[in-house]
């Protein structure tokens, strides 16, 4: 089973913790990088900077889950990450479709748009699909010809 690294700023506490024990009980480890309290003022760029870490450090074997209100939040900075490729998706579709077209290794999603069982349904969805190799490859390996040129 994947290892999956979560994270949220202090707009989501609720839904993240919801997803940490229900993938943990789909039999993910999941690693927790906070924020854990309404308290907790961390931007969310720092927390999306923790779970991107985390991927990178572990070779792309892991994968995330990152939350802010929107979603918008976070994904804009996880996809500033090299090898990162995330996406908000508040459907079943865009989910199926972030790992299958785009090879997603980080899913978003809004604490404030979306509520904890379509969350749920998503994320279970997207965990069990593997990107395989045809149309999208060369999509995503251009996706990979930008990260080279602009990450230096
Ligand atoms: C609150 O800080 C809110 O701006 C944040 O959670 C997120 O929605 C940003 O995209």
């Amino acid at each position: 089973m994947k290892t999956i690294v979560i994270g949220c700023d202090n707009a989501a506490v609720e839904l993240k913790n919801t997803l940490k024990k229900f993938m943990e009980d789909l039999g993910y480890t999941v690693e927790n990088v906070g924020c854990d309290s309404s308290d907790d003022n961390t931007y969310y760029p720092y927390i999306a900077e923790r779970v991107c870490e985390k991927i990178i450090e572990s070779g792309y074997e892991k994968e995330g889950v990152l939350i802010c209100g929107t979603g918008l939040g976070v994904a804009m900075c996880a996809n500033k990450f090299p090898g990162i490729r995330a996406g908000v998706c508040h459907d079943s579709y865009s989910g199926e479709r972030l790992k299958l077209s785009n090879n997603g290794n980080v899913i978003c999603f809004g604490a404030r748009v979306i509520g904890p069982e379509l969350a749920k349904k998503i994320l279970k969805e997207w965990l069990s699909l593997e990107f395989k190799d045809g149309s999208s490859t060369p999509k995503v390996a251009a996706i990979k010809e930008l990260d080279a040129k602009n990450f230096k």
